[in-house]
Formats: C-alpha cells, structure tokens, sequence
C-alpha cells in the first residue's frame, strides 16, 4: 500500500507553491490584490531611489486593457539606478531572490518575493508577461518581456530589445486581470498617499484608470542618508542563525567569523567567547557543530557588550511627520514623536513613532463604495499604519500596531475612539520587521514591540489630552462670559435706577470679566 501511495511522492518549487497560494503573498480581493502591485512596484522603487542616493520620483500608472472590467495594466516607473540586464530574469521571475534578504538593513522589501509575486499573479490571471524597460545609465536601455517559469523558479526572456538613450531608472508593466480598481481606503490612491505622508522625499504621480491625474509633491528636497547595514547583535542570535552564518562566511577561523558577521564584536571578544565556550579560536567556522555553537550562544551572555547599534535606522522623524499630516489633514491640533532606539528579541533594534492628528480631516475614513467614488465619510480614529515607512493596509486586526491601540483606554484621554477626529500615525521601523506573514502587511506582536508601541501612543495621548483639557477650559470660560453679558446691562440699568443715578459705561467693566472688546452702541 505505501509503496503506492508513495509513487506520488512529488516535489514542488517555491513558484510552484506561491502559484497554489497566491493569497499568502496578499493576492486576495480583487481590490487588494491591485494594490498589492502597486505596493510591491513602488517599495522596490523607492528602496532603489535612496539606495542610489537620489530623491525618489515614481510615477504609477493604471489603466484598462481592452475596456474588460477587471483587467488593467499598472505601470510603476522608477529614477534609481537600473537593473544589469543579466539580473532580470532572477529579478522578475525566480521568488525568494534580491538583494536585500541575506543583509540586515533598514529597507522596505526584505524577501526577495515581491516583484516576482506581481509577476506570477499578472500571468496566472493574464497569461500576458511583465514588461520591463531598464537602464543603468550607460547610454543603453534594454526592453524584455519577463515570465517565469514555475516549475524551476526561473525567470524566461520572451523578447529582447535593446535602444539607445539617456534614461536612467526602471519601469515595470503587469497585466492582470481579476483586479478592479476603486478609490477606497483599500485602493491604490489611498496607498500611495499614504506613502506620500511617510516619504516626504519622494515626488508620486498617479494617473487612474479614467486619465485622472494626482501629484503628490515633495515636502523635502534633503536626499536621506543611504541606509546602512547593521550585523546581527550577539543578544538577538540562536544557534541556528550562527550556524547558517558560518557557512556563509569569509571569516577562516572562528574568531575571525564572529567579529566579521556580528556587530559589536571585537576580535578580543571573539576569542574571549572561544575562551568561555571551550572551543579553539582556530577552528574553521565551517565546522562548527550544534553544541558547540549553543555554547557561543551562551558565552555570549557572560561577555560584556555594547548595546546593538541603531545608526543604521532611519526614521522619519518627529517634524516631517507632523508636517505631512498638517499638510494633509488640516487638523486643530498635532503632535509627533520619534522615540529612542529599542531592542527585541535580545539584539534586533527599531524604532517607533507616533503622530497624532486632531481635528479638520483627520479621523475621516473614505469608504468608497463604486468605482472612482470617493464614499461617505465617517469619522472616528482612523489607524494608519506603516512598516519602514512602507504603508500597511490591510490585514489590520492582526497587527501590533492595532493591538497596542486596542490596549489603551482612550476614556483616560478624554476621547471616544468610536467617534473621535483623530488620525493616529504608527511607523516601525528596523532592520527586520517581524512581519506576520510573506504579505508583509501586519507586524507580529513581540512583546517588546508591542509595549513600544503602546508607551508612544501614550506619549502621544497624553499630549492630546492636554489639548482637549485646554480646548475645555476656554470653553467653560467662554460660557461665562456669555452669562455676564447677557445679565451685566440689566443688571447696571435696574441698579443705576433704584440708586437713581445715571446708567454707568460697563464696557470696560464688561471687557474685564469676560476678556472680550465690545462694540461701542451703533456699531455692528
Ligand atoms: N526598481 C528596481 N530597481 C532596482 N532594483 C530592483 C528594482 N526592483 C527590484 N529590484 C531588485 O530585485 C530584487 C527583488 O525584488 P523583490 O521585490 O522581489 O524583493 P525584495 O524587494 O528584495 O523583497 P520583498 O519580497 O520583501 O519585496 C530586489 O532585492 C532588488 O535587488
Ligand atoms: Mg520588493
């Protein structure tokens, strides 16, 4: 019997596996999965930009394909540094490749799966390739057509063709089908202005589906600092990581590799962890055993060691912050913060920051109902969410970011989350976002991260608090001066009567209870 039943023993490659589960790469709904192209086109663009060291221009088009309902072609064009033409067969079309997965540095693709997801999806729905145009500057842009070939997880050329020209930069061209497009919270425009508030740098266009066509334009001109690697930190390793490192480094003796791959390891250090563990400083990593690297692990917590370092990290920072929801929110009231660097599980720093806005169109939730409508808009707080600056959409309920507001007692701040205009701005940032999942739209809730979250939405709160207390008091006291002066003359005129004496001028007494110039009789 098993020997039957094991004739069907397969195996299967990762396209193969992302093809059957499209969904776990957040390929669900017709509307999300349109803007999961989006999301995944304009990430690496971006990511490409500051890599380069230049300041982000992106345009992002939509647009139908034959005037069928649910099929679009989404265009996303970058200025950054190109691609080699030999890489864009594993760029578009081998998943779990790139060049930002075996590195810890603060970026917005991590996986090396994106771009090859929107790839997989264009061409199960379409049967049509990927268009890719790109140069690297070098006087030479190269156009192919990109599938993949699922069974290898490989990428396939169709056609290549290459022109003259002094472009610079990357635009990519899906064709999907089973999308439609809908300028609702969930929808493409949504995102990217959401993008647009976390990456004042970054210069947008958008043109819809009907030719309608939206700037967002810098807040910044101030390219950011490229992002840095930053090695793992001994207090966040397992024997695992330390055993995948070894096989993958240039260091020849273990003393050698533990200051190469780790931060804040000297080679002093090294050799006292070998010390410690009682493994020789000599050994070749390669053959570094189990046990032997559980040691490490622990002599690790014997040594002395500087906090792991969080140069590396890049914000947004408190101003540009507050300066993009003012921008487009209009609020009565805002406060941003960027906390100090944390660490967790032992050794992966973040930071987090907050922005709260109060007030004109904050808190107003766009539910849009039909294609291109803009939908009622309700107000209550409003959550967004962003991961590197990266905005997170969708799968909400799961987040950390929406537990640690969910923990909080809003009553204590003076604000009923069910009806309060408040725009409350979360952004994570770190090396190693512990996504939830390949979709990368919610943060698991480690603990350190979560209680992170939840003190500077306090911190923020509070400020909020005190607004609304100020906003109170000048109310009450703004009644009371109502109540002098609608009784003040009637009171002076019965007064000035009984004591048979002329009415006195209460305008200067008036001015002086209530605060407030009046105006002389005859005037309006
Ligand atoms: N517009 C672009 N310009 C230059 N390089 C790019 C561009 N888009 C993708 N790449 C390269 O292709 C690689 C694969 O991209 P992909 O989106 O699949 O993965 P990723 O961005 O590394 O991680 P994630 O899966 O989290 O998005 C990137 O790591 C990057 O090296
Ligand atoms: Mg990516």
């Amino acid at each position: 019997m098993a020997e039957e039943l094991f004739k069907e023993f397969r195996e299967h490659s990762v396209s193969e596996f992302f093809r059957k589960n499209a969904a776990m790469l957040g390929y669900t709904g017709k509307i999300r999965s349109l803007t999961t192209i989006v999301h995944e086109g304009v990430t690496n663009a971006i990511d490409a930009a500051e890599e380069a060291g230049v300041l982000p221009k992106v345009n992002v088009i939509i647009k139908r394909v034959n005037e069928e309902p649910e099929h679009f072609k989404i265009v996303i064009e970058d200025n950054a540094a190109g691609i080699p033409k030999e890489y864009i067969p594993n760029v578009f079309g081998k998943m779990l490749a790139g060049t930002k997965l075996h590195r810890y540095m603060q970026s917005r693709g991590q996986q090396g799966i994106g771009i090859s997801g929107s790839v997989m999806y264009g061409q199960i729905t379409s049967g049509k390739p990927t268009t890719v145009v790109t140069s690297t500057g070098n006087g030479e842009i190269v156009r192919a057509d990109v599938m993949i070939d699922v069974d290898r997880n490989e990428g396939k050329i169709l056609n290549e063709e290459k022109f003259k020209g002094k472009w610079q930069g990357t635009r990519v061209e899906i064709d999907a089908k089973d999308v439609s497009y809908m300028r609702s919270r969930y929808g493409p425009f949504n995102y990217l202005r959401m993008t647009a508030i976390a990456n004042p740098h970054t210069h947008i266009t958008f043109v819809e589906p009907d030719g309608t066509l939206t700037v967002f334009e810098r807040g910044t001109d101030k390219v950011p600092e490229r992002p840095k690697p930053m090695p793992l930190h001994p207090w966040g390793i397992m024997s695992d990581d330390l055993l995948v490192l070894a096989k993958h480094t240039k260091g020849r003796t273990v003393a050698s590799f533990l200051s190469a791959e780790l931060s804040r390891v000297s080679k002093r250090k090294a050799e006292e962890v070998c010390r410690l563990a009682g493994i020789s400083p000599n050994k070749k990593p390669s053959e570094l055993t189990w046990e032997e690297a559980e040691r490490i692990v622990s002599a690790f917590k014997q040594v002395k060691l500087y906090a792991p370092p969080t140069s590396g990290l890049r914000p947004i920072g408190a101003v540009d912050i507050e300066n993009g929801m003012r921008k487009i929110l209009n609020p009565e009231f805002t406060y941003s913060i960027t906390r100090p660097p944390k660490v967790y599980r032992g050794g992966l720093p973040f930071i987090v920051e907050v922005g709260i806005a109060y007030g004109g169109n904050a808190g107003k939730v766009a539910e849009g109902k039909g294609e291109g409508e803009e939908g009622e808009n309700e107000v209550g707080m409003e959550l967004v969410r962003f991961a590197n600056r990266a905005p997170l959409i969708f799968d909400q309920g799961g987040c950390a970011i929406t537990a640690a507001i969910r923990s909080i007692e809003w009553r204590r701040y003076g604000v009923d989350p069910a009806t309060a205009p408040i725009t409350l701005f979360v952004n994570v940032v770190s090396a190693y976002v512990p996504y939830t999942s390949a979709g990368k739209q919610s943060i698991a809730d480690e603990p350190e991260v979560l209680n992170e979250i939840r003190a500077a939405v306090m911190e923020a709160a509070r400020e909020l608090r005190r607004f609304l207390y100020r906003r109170i008091r000048l109310k009450e006291r703004q009644e009371r001066a109502g109540i002098f002066e609608q009784y003040l003359p009637i009171i002076a005129k019965k007064a000035a009567v009984l004591a048979g004496v002329k009415e006195p001028d209460i305008k200067l007494l008036l001015k002086k209870v209530t605060g407030v110039e009046h105006a002389k009789e005859g005037e309006n």
